[in-house]
Formats: C-alpha cells, structure tokens, sequence
C-alpha cells in the first residue's frame, strides 16, 4: 500500500539568502557547475546565462527538488543585466577551451575580452559580489576583471579570486596515487598562479617530504603543473577538463560562501591580489587564503620553502608578472 512519507525539509545551514550567477552556463564547465550549485543548500537563487542554451539548462535543473529557484538569461531582453542584478556569487566559466598543442596563453586573446565584458555588467549591476574567475589564462583574466573595476570605481581586492582550485584536486588525487592513500585525506599547499611552470607545488610540506625520491618529486610536480595538458590531449580537440573543473569550481564557491556566512576557519587556495610579492611588482599570486564574511579574510605566509621549490617560484615570478601586466594592458591601453 502507497504510504505517505513526512516529507523531509530540505534545510540549510545557511542563515543567509544566496543569489548566485553562473556565465557561460551552458558550457562544458558551465553545466555540471550550475548542477552542483542546485544541490547546493546555500543557493536561493541560481541565474544561468550564457549566449545561448542557458534557458534550456534552467528549465532541465528547474525540476529537481532543492530549495532554490532557477532562471536562464540569453543576451535578449537584457539578460545579463537580470541575471546579475544583486548577485552575491558571480562565477564566470564563460570563453573558449584549450585544444592540443595551445597554451592557456593562447586563449588570451579572445577570452579577455569576454571577461572585460562580464567584469563590466558585474560592475554595473552587482558591485559588492565575489567575483570567481574560471575563465582562461586566470593569470590574465583575473587582471582584466580587476582593472575593469578600478576603472569604474568598485574594485574590492577581497571579492576578486581566480578559480584555482582544480590544482589542488588534481595534487591531492596525484599524490595519493603514489602513496597509496585515500585521496580525500590528502593535501597538498599550491602556490603561485594557473598555468605550467606558474602551478608550484609544495612538497616538501606535506608528510611524504622525507620519502619522495628526487626521480618522484620531479614526476609529481610536473604532472601537478601539466595535468590540464592530460585532459586536453585525452579530448583530443573536444576542449579541457570541465568535470573536475566543476567540482572544484562548486567546492570553491562553496568556501566562499561559508566564508559570508560566517563560519570560522575556512581555507582554500585561490590567486588573489596579495601583498606576498607586491614589492617585486607582483599583484596577484595564488596562496592558501581564508574566507571570511567580506571575502579574503586573511593571507598567510608560505611557510618554508626548500632550495628546489624556491627555484620553481623564481622562474613562476618571471612568468606571473608578464602575464599580469597582459591583463592590466589590455584594460589600460584600450
Ligand atoms: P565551453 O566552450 O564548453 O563553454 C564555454 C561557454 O562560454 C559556452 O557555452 C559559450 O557559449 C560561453 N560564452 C562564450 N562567450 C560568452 C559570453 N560573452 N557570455 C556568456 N557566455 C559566453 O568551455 P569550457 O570547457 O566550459 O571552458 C570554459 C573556460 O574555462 C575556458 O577558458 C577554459 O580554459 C577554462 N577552464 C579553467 C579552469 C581553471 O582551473 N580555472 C579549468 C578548466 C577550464
Ligand atoms: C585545467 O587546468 O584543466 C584548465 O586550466 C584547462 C586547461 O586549459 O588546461
């Protein structure tokens, strides 16, 4: 016989309402990260947008039973406006994928203005959001989106992150490969940025920093620093992780938002602006930061460094300046 079941409330721990914009919703990211984001009980209020499909995409997430509405927003009838209009979390997936033989240089040029573009209706319609930059080069794009706001007068440096955590999935995953540990229990601090040589892993603070023969390390670290180019070829032109980018794109929004909500202790790597090398003309450099209620809440120091991971960040220094001066360019000399 049918029974009726109490039907079980769906509560967060949230106190806060969370409206949340996902760009480029309809994407090979952009999908999976907006499903994670309707599972998520801190959303209230989840807008896709993308240049086309992200309707569809809405309607689809529209039907399963979370405590959150959700909307989709094509450039008609101004719909990126509506779809950031007081938005809390803006997540921006939005631009082209790599293909084999591309660095994450080469989409520069077409992302970057992409991401101008967002960067600017944030700025007009969702000034105090955190803004979660997964677009590529993050080194660069998360450059473009803080120029784009200083220009009109509504950068704050503690709500601007790119999007790194994937390196510190892929790290934990990797290393526990080699130690035969459980994968989840796992952490490795990466510092830096998002592409190859700027990607540094710190070895020598994990637990294993005894163990791992120099012939390892070396493996580990350059398949930490290239695990992008892994997925690119295994696509072979299909474009560059969107699974795992999801999950470590819906786990970093998630600290973010624990962050505004309040909850102590909250840490996670992210390429933010930070006073680590700002003396050496670098703005911006990925670190364990964290989150609190307005965003960065703190940036701790490195920790020590042994002469091999120090010789990593020299050449990474190098490498980051540029690519920051890039976006800054790109905005300044328009
Ligand atoms: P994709 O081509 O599958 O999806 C991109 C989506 O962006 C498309 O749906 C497209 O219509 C949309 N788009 C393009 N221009 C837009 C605009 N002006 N406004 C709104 N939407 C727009 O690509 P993908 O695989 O989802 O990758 C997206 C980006 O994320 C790439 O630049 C990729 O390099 C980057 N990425 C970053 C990381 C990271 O760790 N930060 C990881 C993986 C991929
Ligand atoms: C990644 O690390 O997987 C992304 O940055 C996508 C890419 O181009 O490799």
């Amino acid at each position: 016989m049918f029974r009726l079941v109490a039907k079980r409330s769906f509560s967060s721990t949230s106190t806060n309402l969370r409206k949340v914009a996902v760009l480029g919703a309809a994407g090979g990211i952009g999908q999976p990260l907006s499903l994670l984001l309707k599972l998520n009980p801190r959303v209230t209020d989840l807008r896709l947008y993308d240049l086309k499909g992200a309707t569809g995409v809405a309607a689809d997430l529209s039907h399963i039973p979370t405590n959150s509405v959700v909307n989709g927003y094509t450039p008609e009838n101004d719909g990126l406006s509506t779809a950031l209009k007081d938005a809390e979390l803006v997540v921006i997936p939005a631009g082209v994928p790599r293909k084999p033989g591309m660095s994450r240089d080469d989409l520069f040029s077409i992302n970057a203005g992409i991401v101008r573009d967002l960067a600017t209706a944030a700025a007009n319609n969702c000034p105090n959001a955190s803004i979660l930059v997964i677009s590529n080069p993050v080194n660069s794009t998360v450059p473009v989106v803080a120029q784009t706001f200083r220009k009109l007068g509504v950068y704050n440096p503690r709500k601007l992150f790119g999007v790194t955590t994937l390196d510190s999935v892929r790290a934990s995953r990797f290393i526990s490969e080699l130690q035969n540990t459980d994968p989840t229990k796992e952490f490795v601090s990466i510092i830096g940025g998002h592409s190859g040589i700027t990607i540094i892993p710190l070895l020598s603070q994990t637990k294993y920093s005894e163990e791992i023969t120099p012939e390892q390390r070396d493996a580990l670290v350059n398949r930490i620093q290239f695990g992008g180019d892994e997925v690119v070829k295994a696509k072979n032109g299909a474009g560059s992780a969107t699974l795992s980018m999801a999950y470590a794109g819906s786990r970093f929004a998630n600290s973010v938002m624990a962050g505004l909500d309040g909850e102590s202790d909250v840490v996670e790597a992210a390429f933010v602006e930070s006073p680590l090398f700002k003396d050496e003309g670098i703005e911006f450099f990925a670190s364990q930061i964290t989150l609190g209620k307005d965003g960065v809440e703190r940036i701790g120091e490195l920790g020590p460094l042994n002469e091999y991971e120090k010789g990593l960040l020299e050449v990474c220094k190098e490498t980051l300046k540029k690519n920051i001066k890039k976006g800054e360019d790109f905005i300044n000399n328009a």
